[in-house]
């Protein structure tokens, strides 16, 4: 007893330098959203910071899905990253059930999260509205178990769309009461958006593009005619506003082909900003230099995409190695809280 109480309690060891920390699931085509509200930011942060970025399997089997072809998704998923400009050498890109700790992690932090507040989040409730065969407690735990992603490498910096800022506000009150219970242990996370957080769905501009959606998205590796097709479908409006209209106030399938046109031709922007405000607007203008400027922008992923799936074991290897990378860091991490939580001795 004595021994215990004079030795001295384990630093919490923080990074000297800020992390960071996204994932994606691999449940589909990447699209559009995927790229403006998250992968393009990890691509910048990847410059200046030490990054590691997730392929969440474990988090994609919440909802149903067909088990023979996970690992097929799991390689588009991260041969969208690599294609859209994660660098393998700069970044730590992984599997998340390729290092177990993410999954002994979420069970401890299981024990400092209140039900309550996992069935206030608005994805919960909306897939749990959505589920046919009752709702698993994997769903409910879905929260949790990215808390821990983002803990296990004591990760400040999270670039993510708009739909996961809840999350990530859960997280830091997880982290806090971790802290609080255990000892400072986790530097709190804070969510890190791009103009573009939310890209709405092009045929429904009042629901988030969204991979489960067909119909909704625009793939990252979409073919050209495809992306004019779609674009060209856009909803709008009837025709252009009054004269005196505010940007501010368009409707959403106007505001949403404005952010895209903001992301992908910021040269062309303001001359049909200012086409709607004198209500003298095209949109089937408009439509057709957003639909070039996409065009022009894919065409390198999707060349880059199309190479590395056709060498898997190429990509498999990388992702490997991305796990023995991340490992290392969440290895350190887990024997720090379980000697915080009485796991082990000190
Ligand atoms: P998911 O496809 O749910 O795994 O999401 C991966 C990342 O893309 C997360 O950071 C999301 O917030 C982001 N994201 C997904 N859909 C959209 C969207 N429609 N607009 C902006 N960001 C999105
Ligand atoms: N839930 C996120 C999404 O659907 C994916 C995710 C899992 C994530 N773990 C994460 C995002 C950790 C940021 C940090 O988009």
């Amino acid at each position: 007893m004595e021994r215990v109480r004079t030795q001295p309690q384990p630093q919490a060891t923080v990074p000297a330098v800020p992390r960071v920390f996204s994932g994606i699931q691999p449940t589909g085509l990447i699209h559009l959203g995927n790229y403006v509200g998250a992968l393009r930011q990890w691509v910048e942060l990847q410059r200046q910071y030490e990054s590691y970025f997730c392929i969440v399997d474990l988090h994609a089997i919440t909802v149903p899905y067909e088990p023979a072809e996970l690992q097929q998704r799991i390689l588009e998923a991260a041969a969208a990253n690599l294609a859209a400009g994660i660098d393998p050498e700069r970044s730590v890109l992984f599997v998340q059930s390729h290092v177990p700790e993410h999954t002994e992690l979420m069970w401890l932090l299981n024990t400092v999260t209140p039900v309550g507040q996992l069935e206030r989040m608005t994805q919960y409730k909306e897939k749990a509205r959505r589920s046919k065969h009752g709702v698993m407690a994997g769903l409910l735990n879905y929260p949790v178990l990215q808390a821990a992603d983002v803990l296990l490498y004591k990760a400040t910096l999270v670039p993510v769309g708009e739909d996961q800022v809840q999350h990530i506000e859960l997280m830091r009150d997880i982290a806090e009461r971790f802290n609080k219970t255990f000892g400072e242990t986790f530097p709190l996370p804070e969510a890190r958006l791009s103009k573009g957080a939310r890209i709405m769905a092009l045929n429904d501009p009042t629901k988030k593009m969204s991979k489960s959606v067909p119909g909704s998205y625009i793939a990252l590796t979409e073919d050209p005619d495809e992306i004019r097709r779609k674009v060209r479908a856009a909803v709008t409006d009837p025709g252009p506003p009054a004269q005196g209209a505010r940007l501010e106030d368009a409707s959403p399938g106007v505001a949403n082909l404005f952010t895209l046109l903001e992301v992908f031709a910021p040269e062309a922007y303001p001359r049909f900003a200012e086409a709607y405000t004198d209500g003298t607007i095209r949109y089937s203008e408009l439509k057709q230099v957003l639909a070039e400027a996409l065009v022009e922008a894919l065409a390198p992923i999707r060349e880059r995409y199309r190479r590395l799936v056709s060498r898997p074991d190429q990509v498999w290897d990388l992702l490997r190695h991305g796990a023995e990378r991340a490992r290392m860091v969440a290895q350190a991490t887990m024997e720090e809280v379980r000697r915080r939580m009485g796991l082990r001795g000190a």
